[in-house]
């Protein structure tokens, strides 16, 4: 079975970005998943627009960008405008919900939306047939480098069921500590589209061969 992989660029040397964005286009990358975080959803910050069009301007992949920040409304037009071709926001930011998914497909993106490892699943149900993604985390979002949280794992595959039995043709994307000894656990329980930073950028092997080490053990699937 075929999984999408999307190299979170969190991890990867910001000093030559264009370089390991191509990198993991030539290796076979999906999309790049950009991580927004504004210090206030998360004890962390990141980039902003001027980076996603930055990115867009050296690789054709459509660009999955993550948006840790709280009124997401507020800044969608920029990130689209940017060049994001995916848009996700958080569930715990959005007090009207549906009618920001409404706006992010004005604008011409696909739409995605995110839940925290804390967050019930069921808090999607009534948006499942206004989204494109649908973004498990894995960890609490903040930081690359973490371990995933082994209970997301089970909540991955209710995920999944819960869109089955919606009819919902929104892809699973699950994101955090994502390495080639868990990616087939997630595949397993219905993840589709798999993050990955730091065992996509790091020192001990390349960037093709840490991308390819991470799609066979994901698409290692029996049976599928
Ligand atoms: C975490 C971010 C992730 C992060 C993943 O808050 O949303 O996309 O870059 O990094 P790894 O794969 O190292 O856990
Ligand atoms: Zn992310």
């Amino acid at each position: 079975m075929r999984i999408k992989i999307a190299p979170s660029i969190l991890s990867a040397d910001f000093a030559r970005l264009a370089g390991e964005v191509r990198a993991a286009e030539d290796a076979g990358a999906d999309y790049v998943h950009l991580d927004v975080m504004d210090g206030h959803f998360v004890p962390n910050l990141t980039i902003g627009p001027n980076v996603v069009a930055a990115v867009r301007r050296v690789t054709s992949l459509p660009l999955d960008v993550h948006l840790m920040i709280e009124s997401p409304e507020l800044l969608a037009r920029q990130f689209v405008e940017a060049g994001a071709s995916i848009l996700t926001v958080h569930q715990e930011v959005c007090r009207h919900l549906n009618q920001v998914l409404v706006e992010i497909h004005a604008l011409g993106a696909r739409a995605g939306v995110a839940i925290n490892p804390a967050t019930p699943i069921e808090t999607l149900r009534e948006v499942l047939g206004d989204v494109d993604l649908v973004l498990v985390m894995t960890v609490n979002p903040g930081f690359g480098g973490q371990k995933t949280i082994p209970s997301t794992i089970d909540k991955a595959r209710r995920m999944a069921e819960l869109m089955s039995v919606s009819g919902s043709a929104a892809e699973l994307e699950v994101d955090g500590g994502i390495n080639p000894d868990n990616a087939r656990l997630l595949v397993e329980a219905g993840a589709r589209v798999l993050v990955a930073g730091s065992s996509v950028y790091n020192w001990r092997a390349s960037v093709a061969e840490n991308l390819n080490a991470l799609r066979r053990a994901a698409e290692s699937v029996a049976g599928k």
